[in-house]
């Protein structure tokens, strides 16, 4: 029989029930199992399949969710089997309605927070990544994290009582409830309903669910990474540096930006240094000068990998706190119409790097905006990383900044 009755449940009724919790245990194992294990470049490749297959299991939860609730919806529910203990049925019922959220919130906070941040391991499916109307956002994606998070520790709970209360009918009682999930056999007699209004355990799950929702979105924040904090003002402050030991003309940066972008799991990420600072010397006659940079790698945010590339494999912030980078402007003419050939001194190795930028000069002020492509491995960076299947060797260096000339 398809169909439930009042004293049983249908075929197509117990066939989602099955197949979700069995999804759904699953991903709570390969979630924690996740959570669990450290990120280094040894289990980058393990934890990138070991997220594709979460993800896909869990959108699948999702859909399968949507068509069991609208099925749900014209079937009768089969009566509670011992309606006389009204605190026990009002449990039981207040957790299945808990459980049905449970299947809508988790996945759909996971495919948000999937959504949000760059640099993924992709959903196993050729259907498209991103849900619509989720924006790229580091905010947003640590919201639906918190969101996501929450919800497991709902989940344990619930589905924690949820089995345990199924085995004690099946072991203690022996009264046929479990029996009427797995085989589809008859319990409880029918029209016996509780005496507990039908809204009660619907509307307390919504409440629980909702205050789990307003906690992770409303709630106290972990505190923010100080590199982030340092990040908030849009226009980050820029030191002043010392100027060049140089007869030039010497100019001060007023504000700017230095970010890179790295290639992760094939999408780019974008990450900023919030604290650097430049000395510039430039003669605008002679189209020539000398620049040089001092950059705090501590300041560094990178997307939802901020920890890790400050971490020993990458930047190595804790033993290499600034990086330097100093050379000769000279004009060019074409395309980026300067260039500076410098060196970059980066985790203790130096390696020449160019920067080819184009200057706009209006009076006393210049405006410049230029980009550099390094490659990790001439920095002995990510030597765990040994091809790019995870993270891409070249990254680029993004500067724009607006300096005035010093009087
Ligand atoms: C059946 C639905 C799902 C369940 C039961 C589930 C469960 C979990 C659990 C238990 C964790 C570990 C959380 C922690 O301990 O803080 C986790 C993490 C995660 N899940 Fe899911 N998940 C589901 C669906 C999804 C979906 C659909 C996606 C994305 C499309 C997703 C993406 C993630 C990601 C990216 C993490 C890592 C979060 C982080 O490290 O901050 N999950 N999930
Ligand atoms: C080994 C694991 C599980 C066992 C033994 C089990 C057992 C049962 C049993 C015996 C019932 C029927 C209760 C009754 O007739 O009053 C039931 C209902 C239900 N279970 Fe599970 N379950 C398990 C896992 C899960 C999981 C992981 C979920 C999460 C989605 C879930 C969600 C539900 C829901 C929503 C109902 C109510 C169905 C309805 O009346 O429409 N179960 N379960």
């Amino acid at each position: 029989m398809l169909a439930n009755t009042d004293t049983r449940y249908g075929l197509i009724a117990r066939l989602f029930h099955w197949v979700i919790a069995l999804l759904i245990l699953t991903d709570l194992a390969l979630g924690l199992i996740g959570e669990n294990t450290p990120r280094t470049a040894d289990t980058a490749e393990f934890l990138k399949t070991l997220y594709s297959v979460h993800k896909t299991i869990g959108v699948s939860v999702l859909f399968l969710a949507v068509l069991r609730i609208l099925w749900a919806l014209t079937q009768p529910r089969p009566v509670p089997v011992h309606p006389a203990r009204r605190a026990e049925t009002l449990l039981a019922e207040v957790i299945h309605w808990a459980l049905y959220g449970a299947i809508i919130v988790m996945p759909l906070s996971g495919w948000v927070l999937h959504s949000a941040e760059s640099g993924f391991a992709p959903i196993l499916w050729p259907f498209g990544q991103n849900l619509p109307f989720v924006v790229k956002s580091e905010t947003l994606a640590q919201t639906a994290g918190a969101v996501h998070g929450l919800s497991a520790l709902v989940i344990y709970l619930t589905v924690g009582l949820h089995i345990a209360g199924a085995l004690k009918h099946a072991v203690f009682e022996r009264d046929g409830v479990l029996a009427r999930m797995l085989q589809g056999r008859d319990a409880g007699t029918p029209g016996q309903r509780a005496t507990t209004p039908h809204a009660v355990p619907p509307l307390v799950a919504i409440v629980l669910w909702a205050g789990v929702i307003g906690f992770a979105v409303f709630g106290p924040k972990p505190p923010m990474p100080e590199a982030e904090a340092a990040q908030m003002p849009t226009s980050a402050p820029v030191a002043t540096a010392a100027v060049p030991t140089s007869d030039l003309p010497a100019w001060t940066v007023q504000e700017g930006s230095l970010g890179i972008t790295v290639m992760q799991m094939g999408a780019g990420v974008e990450g900023r240094f919030a604290t650097w600072s430049a000395a510039i010397a430039y003669d605008p006659g002679a189209g020539t000068g000398e620049v040089s940079v001092t950059i705090d790698t501590t300041s560094l945010t990178l997307g939802s990998v901020t920890a890790q590339a400050q971490g020993p494999e990458f930047f190595n912030t804790a033993t290499y706190a600034s990086a330097t980078f100093a050379g000769p402007i000279t004009r060019t003419g074409a395309g980026p119409d300067h260039q500076v050939a410098g060196m970059l001194t980066l985790v203790g190795q130096t390696v020449p790097v160019t920067l080819d930028f184009t200057l706009d000069l209006a009076g006393d002020t210049a405006t410049m905006a230029g980009q550099a492509t390094l490659d990790r491995r001439d920095f002995g960076m990510g030597a765990g990383y040994a091809d790019e299947s995870t993270v891409g060797y070249s990254v680029t260096v993004d500067v724009s900044l607006t300096a005035t000339r010093a009087p």
